[in-house]
């Protein structure tokens, strides 16, 4: 190709493309590879326009362009946007949404996502119901048509790597008049194209496969069409600022270009590493889309083109402490987390991902790389051979019996039973739906009561773990069980539906009574305590005491849950204010070391 053309014009395949970074020459000096544009600025003509298109690089930064349009081509999309992670990515597709509006969420999927949408994404006002993608039923039971405004779903999705018929679900979501997202950052466009299979949109922590060598942080969302949400979308990019700067977006491009090599070589190596490790005798399960024995692997053979991706997981005989001494031994293999580098890394998912995760505590999650076959496979086998267990005492008891349960939730029968089927269905969303989510915010929860319609739920934890997002818990339960009309959260011990807080006294003992009824047996928990200091025309003043007082929750906890209910107490309220001295200041801590 020669200077000024561009290969994706030209119908190339996507190899060719990748491999020449679009085929393009540079029109000025005949380099091969694109320049690096640090500028942040460009010059404006005398008459104030920008004829180049550009004014500003948050918008218009040039070094991604080709990164950006390379992608589009191998995805077959209509544009690409380049953020600065893949978390900025996959937050600004939710983010482009309105509070309100409803989202099916895959239950299995990245961690971290999970995370943000239980503790942003919900008291943001997002009603988020996770569900279990890879049934294509329950998914289409749970879809609310014309409400529902986005389904996403991650396949293969960490860290079990379930698969996701994307046909089936963009078929769902079509006759919903939702947007299909698939976080595609395991599969690539070298296994699997989502928008030729119906998705709307397709994500990708770029930090993984597509940069490949572990030194570069993007992401980036690709779109079958520039729609209304797409320019959104766009705004939000632009606006928000989540960007890729240029030295990330040169190096993603240089990355890109051995995609097609590199992926291929990962997907042989972890598919002869499955074979070779399926049956182990210190294993009791190998989790890997490529295995006939994975439950996704009829899904995979038809959506998956040329292997099964890089990634696997392991299941070792004798739980959390066999796991963590496999991983120890390994001389080869990396200990670290993320994926789809060079380098093959091992990891304990369970231990970082905290008590709410779903993930087996026996569960190694495998990353491979380019390195000899014979070398990964030599390192597992030393490292597995210890674990062992000596013949005739292989303990299946003490294994966990799902690879992918939603933690259990403490449920206790509601204290009115309402008919069997009520009852079971409450019980059932709680398990599912509810309680892992308070969970993993810090909570527990549990069925207090349930009469006329109101369901009482009592909340042991902090407050924040449930009171900011209780719209969005109300919404899970009355979508699955009609029956119920009404959330109330009570205090551990607190009276469940019907006992009144706001009844006699002036406002002030009213508040207090309010705090010592449903917000400080929750503080308690951690050695905290809500006090009363003024009412003021209006303006209610309150102190946090003991472990509240520094706590990274302790502004949500106020703002989206002690001030609407006081709100509600109060209808005259002005203002609520937090008049305490915090120690360590109102901004979230983040704990670096363990211990
Ligand atoms: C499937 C998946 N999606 C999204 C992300 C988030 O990407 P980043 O770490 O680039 O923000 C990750 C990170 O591990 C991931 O594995």
């Amino acid at each position: 190709m020669s200077a000024g053309d561009d290969g994706a014009q030209r119908g190339a395949a996507p190899e060719t493309l990748a491999a020449q970074a679009l085929g393009r020459v540079d029109a000025r000096t005949g380099a091969l590879v694109p320049a690096i544009h640090p500028s942040t600025t460009f010059e404006r003509d005398a008459d104030g326009g920008y004829s180049t298109g550009r004014g500003y690089i948050r918008p218009h930064n040039p070094t991604c362009d080709e990164p950006a349009q390379l992608l589009a081509a191998l995805e077959g999309g209509a544009d690409c946007l380049l953020f600065a992670s893949g978390m900025a990515a996959a937050t600004a597709v939710f983010q482009s949404l309105l509070p309100g509006d409803h989202v099916l969420v895959c239950r299995v999927m990245y961690w971290a996502l999970r995370k943000w949408l239980i503790d942003f994404a919900m008291p943001w006002g997002l009603q988020v119901e996770f569900v279990d993608a890879t049934d294509a039923a329950a998914v289409a039971a749970a879809v609310r048509p014309g409400r529902t405004r986005l389904i996403w779903i991650e396949t293969p999705a960490n860290p079990t790597w379930e698969v996701t018929d994307i046909g089936a679900i963009a078929a769902i979501a079509r006759g919903a008049g939702a947007r299909l997202a698939v976080d595609a950052t395991v599969a690539t466009p070298v296994l699997t194209r989502p928008l030729a299979l119906g998705a709307d949109l397709v994500v990708h922590s770029a930090t993984k496969y597509l940069n490949g060598h572990s030194d570069v942080l993007a992401g980036a969302v690709v779109c079958r069409a520039q729609d209304a949400f797409w320019q959104r979308l766009r705004a939000w990019h632009r606006d928000g600022g989540a960007v890729l700067g240029s030295f990330e977006a040169w190096l993603l491009l240089r990355g890109m270009r051995t995609l097609y090599v590199r992926v291929r070589h990962a997907c042989a190596s972890a598919l002869a590493i499955a074979r070779r490790l399926d049956g182990h005798p210190a294993l009791h399960e190998v989790l890997y889309p490529g295995l006939q024995s994975h439950p996704g692997h009829a899904i995979a053979r038809r959506q998956m083109d040329g292997g099964f991706g890089g990634m696997l997981s392991i299941r070792v005989v004798g739980g959390e402490a066999a796991a963590m001494a496999v991983a120890a031994r390994v001389e080869v293999f990396k200990r670290a987390t993320s994926l789809g580098g060079v380098e093959s890394l091992i990891e304990h998912r369970a231990s970082i991902e905290g008590p709410a995760t779903p993930v087996p505590a026996d569960l190694l999650r495998l990353s491979i790389g380019l390195e000899a076959i014979e070398d990964l496979i030599a390192d597992l086998e030393q490292a597995l051979a210890p674990a062992i267990p000596p013949r005739g005492t292989r303990a299946t008891g003490e294994l966990p019996a799902q690879t992918s349960p939603p933690p259990p939730a403490p449920t206790s029968p509601p204290a009115q039973a309402p008919d069997d089927g009520v009852s079971d269905a409450i019980a059932r969303v709680l398990r599912e739906q509810v309680a892992p989510v308070v969970l993993e915010r810090g909570g527990s929860i549990r069925i207090a009561g349930f009469e006329n319609g109101v369901l009482s739920l009592a909340l042991e934890g902090s407050p924040a773990a449930a009171v900011p997002i209780l719209d969005a818990l109300q919404a899970q339960f009355r979508h699955h069980v009609p029956q119920v009309t009404q959330l109330r959260l009570v205090g551990a011990g607190e009276p469940a539906a019907g006992a009144g807080h706001g009844a006699g006294g002036a406002p002030a003992s009213r508040i207090q009574a309010l705090l010592d009824a449903r917000i400080n047996p929750a503080l308690a928990a951690h050695g905290g305590r809500a006090i009363l200091d003024a009412v003021r025309d209006g303006t209610v003043s309150l102190r946090f005491e003991g472990g509240c007082q520094g706590c990274a929750m302790a502004e949500v906890t106020l703002r989206q849950g002690i001030e609407p209910m006081i709100r509600e107490c109060e209808p005259h309220t002005v203002a609520v204010r937090d008049v305490t001295d915090h120690p360590a200041g109102t901004a979230p801590y983040f704990k670096t070391r363990k211990g």
